[in-house]
C-alpha cells in the first residue's frame, strides 16, 4: 500500500503547480487525474463524438485504452498506445473533458487505473473526486481552492505569458461554467471531504501552499 495525499479543488486553483512541488520535496509520483479524463476527451474528438451523445460516448468508451507511464518522473499518458501529453491542454480538449467528465461510464473507465497507482506507489494524486471517492482513505486529503477572480487572473497572466490572445471576462465566465458542472453533476461531484483540509490560495504564494500541504504529510 502507498502513501496516499489527495488533492482536490476546482479547475485553475493550481492544484497541479503545487502537486507537481509537493511531490518533488517529499518523493512521490504527481498522478494528474484530469489528463487522463483529457485523453479520453481526445479519443472522442477523434471520433466526432458530441458530448451530450451519451450513448456515442459510452459506445466509444469501450475502444479507448489510457495508460500512464513515467519519464523522468514525468506522467505519459497514453491513449491506444500513442503518447498524447503534448495534445492534453487545450481549450477543445479541456472543455470535451470537462463535459464528459459527468458520464458514469466514463468515470468507472478510470477507477481502477488511478486507484492502481495509488495501492503501488507513493502519490500525490490531484482531481476533482479523489478525497472522495477514489482515495477515501487517503492519508492526507488537501481540498485546494481560490477566488473565481483569482483564478482568472492566472489564467489570464499564464496565457499572455505564452502570447495568447485572452479576455479576463471570459475566462471567468469559463471557470464559473466549469465549477457549475463539476460540482453539480450527479456522479462524484466536486466537493470537499469532510476530513479534508482547506487550503484557500486566494492570498497566498506558491511557496506557501507548498509548506502548508508538506506539514501535513509524512
Ligand atoms: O484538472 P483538469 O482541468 O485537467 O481536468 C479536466 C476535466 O476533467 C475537468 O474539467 C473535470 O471536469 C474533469 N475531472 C474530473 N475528475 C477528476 C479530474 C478531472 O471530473 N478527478
Amino acid at each position: 500500500m502507498g502513501y496516499n495525499v489527495a488533492i482536490d479543488g476546482p479547475a485553475g486553483a493550481g492544484k497541479s503547480t503545487i502537486a507537481k512541488l509537493v511531490a518533488k520535496e517529499k518523493g512521490y509520483i504527481y498522478v494528474d487525474t484530469g489528463a487522463m479524463y483529457r485523453a479520453l476527451a481526445i479519443h472522442f474528438l477523434k471520433k466526432g463524438i458530441a458530448p451530450e451523445d451519451t450513448a456515442g460516448v459510452v459506445g466509444a468508451c469501450r475502444d479507448a485504452d489510457v495508460s500512464i507511464r513515467y519519464e523522468n518522473g514525468v506522467q505519459q499518458v497514453y491513449l491506444n498506445g500513442e503518447n498524447v501529453t503534448g495534445m492534453l491542454r487545450t481549450e477543445e480538449v479541456g472543455n470535451m473533458a470537462s463535459r464528459t467528465s459527468a458520464i458514469p461510464e466514463v468515470r468507472e473507465k478510470l477507477l481502477e487505473l488511478q486507484r492502481t497507482l495509488a495501492r503501488e506507489n507513493d502519490v500525490i494524486m490531484d482531481g476533482r473526486d479523489i478525497g472522495t471517492n477514489i482515495l477515501p482513505n487517503a492519508d492526507v486529503k488537501i481540498y485546494l481552492t481560490a477566488s473565481v477572480e483569482t483564478r482568472a487572473k492566472r489564467r489570464y497572466d499564464e496565457l499572455k505569458e505564452k502570447g495568447e490572445e485572452c479576455d479576463l471576462d471570459t475566462i471567468a465566465q469559463d471557470i464559473k461554467d466549469r465549477d457549475e458542472r463539476d460540482m453539480n453533476r450527479e456522479t462524484a461531484p466536486l466537493k470537499k471531504a469532510e476530513d479534508a483540509v482547506l487550503v484557500d490560495s486566494s492570498y497566498m504564494t506558491i511557496p506557501e501552499v507548498v509548506s502548508e500541504i508538506c506539514s501535513h504529510c509524512k
